[in-house]
């Protein structure tokens, strides 16, 4: 570890336990509290809850261990690291590109004008950049995610400061809704507290690597934790908790549809922060002898436990209470107070549970903020400081943008007719524009891309050289040999053996990620319809 800092002069975590905080403190955030349990409740519960669990062991852990292996390896951003690793010529990337700009031809005859200029520009940047794009998309995505991810950021400081004065004590749903409807679309105050969620994000950047963001992480994850503890007895302690145990943990799966299996495989990216290169950027900065396979693990599983923690926080108060589980993006803003209101304490339970949600948004927003950063630090030579306020401004400029989007549609006149032609005419906000092409687009399609750089450009082999540094039994001891709690023991493990963690994970970054990822698209584009 002390190697790297010395030879690349980049700060490293100060040890396993505080790259593992960090990275969990990535993967949980809005996504495992405010947006797992209402898609679960949407998608009927405990079956979606178990195709989503396999999503995650089936692409999230790999991929999360080629994204650490990537960004260890390079020592840099996911800009530099893919600029760093792409071959001169690569067929399969000018195969690709030409493929894209061929289909883009062919939609923009049959008349299909948004999807098939997307093709053709794409198709064409695919072909000239070749790998490099997807890094350099990466950054992108980071800097878009960040700029709505603030905006609900801000929702959850200004709900906190609401709860504090006791604005939130609503007897049913409905002044609920109106409440939250109101508070989105006045934008003045929005913006206030997004503005405050950047300065936040800035300030713990701006303090670098340990100091910065590992110091809030420590503080953030175990207090997450307990937070959600609490919040957890409460609800579980109400008469009536029992149906929402039931709904979390009883498979149904006839509710059960071909949308939510995809819908379970994109959120798996989102969750976990995969995608766009938040874990290269994180890898980069991990010493040379730490286990990454082993890190991955505990990053997966500490997200994915935070994730069912969050239904099991949310659904036994909802049950309780007698609301709608399929309330929809509102699940958290509206239903929540409602039930608080009913507790004992309940404005003490709300602040808490807002304050929750503030510090797993913060972790979180943190390694949008990093991604940005390492960018201009590693390629553009900038100053930390300077880069870390530069793209903090930059990005509330645009998230602010989106909080106006959500109020007052008629002041983003210019962007509808964007909008409808990619969209075909369904009105968004540019708020749900960049929801939308961010968290459905961008992340699954750079998962694809770092599986197949991963598997077929790079090559397995020179990853797994990378992971065998800290790991020797991920690469070299047979599977069942590891299974049975033999390790590396010499008398089991005389030559190479073809059934080792690194086959099976390099098996699953060729092909079954990369189909599963594509599958997926199809269907989303609806060249594949899995619906019976
Ligand atoms: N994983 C975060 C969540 O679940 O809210 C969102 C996120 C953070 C996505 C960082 C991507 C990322 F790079």
């Amino acid at each position: 570890m002390k190697e790297n800092r010395e030879t690349t002069g980049r700060e490293n975590w100060s040890g396993r336990l505080g790259f593992i905080l960090a990275a969990a403190g990535s993967a949980i955030g809005l996504g495992n509290i405010w947006r797992f349990p209402y898609i679960t409740g949407e998608n009927g519960g405990g079956a979606f809850i178990l195709v989503y669990l396999l999503c995650v062991a089936i692409v999230g852990l790999p991929i999360m261990i080629c994204e650490i292996t990537l960004g260890r390896h390079t020592q840099r951003n996911p800009a530099g690291c893919f600029a760093m690793l792409t071959p001169k010529s690569s067929l399969l990337s000018h195969f690709l590109g030409a493929g894209m700009v061929l289909t883009g031809i062919a939609l923009l005859v049959f008349q299909s004008y948004g999807w098939g200029i997307a093709a053709l520009v794409l198709g064409a940047l695919v072909f000239r950049k070749s790998w490099r794009l997807v890094g350099i998309m990466g950054v992108l995505t980071g800097f878009l995610i960040l700029s709505y991810y603030s905006v609900v950021g801000g929702w959850a400081i200004g709900y906190a400061v609401k709860a504090a004065a006791n604005q939130l004590s609503f007897d049913s749903m409905e002044p609920a809704k109106e409440t939250f409807v109101n508070f989105v679309s006045n934008p003045l105050p929005v913006i206030g507290f997004h503005l405050l969620f950047m300065l936040l994000c800035v300030l713990i950047v701006y303090k670098g690597i340990q100091k910065g963001i590992e110091t809030a992480c420590k503080i953030m994850v175990p207090l997450l934790f307990i937070i959600m503890l609490m919040l957890i007895l409460r609800g579980l302690t109400l008469p009536g908790a029992d149906a929402g145990i039931r709904f979390c943990f009883t498979p149904d799966f006839s509710k059960l549809t071909a949308q939510g299996v995809l819908i379970a495989l994109s959120h798996a990216f989102f969750t976990l922060s995969l995608g766009m290169g938040a874990m290269i950027t994180y890898g980069s900065y991990l010493g040379k002898d730490e286990n990454i396979f082993g890190a991955a693990v505990w990053i997966v599983a500490l997200d994915t436990l935070f994730a069912i923690l969050a239904c099991l926080m949310i659904f036994p108060a909802v049950f309780a209470m007698g609301f709608e589980a399929s309330e929809g993006p509102g699940l958290l803003f509206q239903v929540v107070p409602a039930v608080f209101h009913k507790i004992p304490f309940g404005p003490l339970w709300a602040v808490l549970f807002f304050l929750l949600l503030l510090m797993a948004a913060l972790s979180s927003g943190i390694s949008l903020l990093e991604v940005v950063t390492a960018y201009l630090v590693d390629e553009r030579k900038w100053p930390r400081h300077q880069a870390v306020v530069l793209s903090g401004i930059v990005i509330f400029q645009l998230g602010a943008l989106c909080a106006v989007s959500l109020g007052d549609w008629e002041a983003m006149r210019g962007t509808e007719k964007i909008i409808t032609a990619c969209f075909g005419g369904a009105k968004a906000s540019f708020f749900d524009l960049i929801d939308n092409l961010t968290s459905n687009w961008m992340l699954p399609l750079g998962g694809l891309f770092i599986a197949l750089f991963t598997g077929w450009i790079w090559g397995v082999r020179k990853a797994i050289e990378e992971i065998r540094h800290g790991s020797k039994n991920f690469a070299d001891v047979h599977l069942l040999t590891l299974m049975a709690g033999l390790k590396d023991d010499p008398s089991h493990n005389g030559g190479t053996h073809p059934l080792t963690l690194a086959t099976l994970w390099g098996i699953f970054i060729r092909f079954v990620c990369p189909v599963a990822i594509l599958i997926t698209f199809l269907h989303t584009i609806g060249w594949l319809n899995l619906t019976p």
